[in-house]
């Protein structure tokens, strides 16, 4: 079994979550949610351009996707398909209070499923070398260090890359 079925499964084992109040909904980011998703990046010091949520919107909006949770934007997704074969996840970012949750790895799933049905055999995506907790939701799904770009982003910071095979 894959490392993203067992999750899936044990993210949905247990109480009903339907149910639930505090479910989890993962869907397309709409333009409503763009200025969530712009809070929610400040919070967590992306400082992407608000430019890039609305091309991601316009021009990816199938693999554009945020979690609602209690009616509320708690995290959102971008990623594309940039090769034949080949998707990548561009940014992934749960609102602080939301974090540790099992969000960001709903997102995850979410938008890995949708790479499968535009046809991409591997996903990439380039994370801080000091971002562990990222490191290690990508891990847990699969994805493998294929290697490292030293000052990768404006602060000088190297960036690993990871692949998974879909
Ligand atoms: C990275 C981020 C998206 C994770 O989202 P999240 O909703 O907190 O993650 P989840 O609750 O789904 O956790 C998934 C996995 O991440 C890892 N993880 C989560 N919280 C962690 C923590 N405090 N310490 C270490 N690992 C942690 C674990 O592997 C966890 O799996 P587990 O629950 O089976 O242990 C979120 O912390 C975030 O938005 N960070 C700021 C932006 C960022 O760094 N984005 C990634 C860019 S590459």
């Amino acid at each position: 079994m894959w490392p993203e079925e067992q999750i899936q499964r044990r993210l949905t084992d247990g109480i009903g979550e339907a149910i639930h109040s505090d479910a989890v909904i993962i869907r397309r980011l709409v333009p409503d949610d763009l200025e969530a998703a712009l809070e929610i990046d400040s919070e967590v010091f992306g400082g992407y351009d608000p430019n890039i949520f609305a091309a991601f919107y316009e021009y990816h909006p199938g693999s554009t996707l945020v979690a609602e949770v209690g009616g509320k934007v708690a995290g959102f997704i971008l990623g594309f398909k940039h090769a034949p074969f080949e998707c990548r996840v561009f940014w992934l970012a749960v609102k602080p209070g939301y974090q540790c949750r099992g969000i960001g790895m709903r997102l995850m799933l979410g938008i890995l499923k949708i790479f499968r049905n535009m046809g991409a055999l591997r996903a990439t995506l380039e994370v801080r070398v000091s971002n562990k907790k990222a490191q290690a939701l990508y891990s847990t799904l699969g994805f493998q260090m294929i290697g490292i770009v030293p000052s990768y982003y404006s602060d000088g910071e190297a960036a690993i890359i990871m692949k998974l095979r879909l």
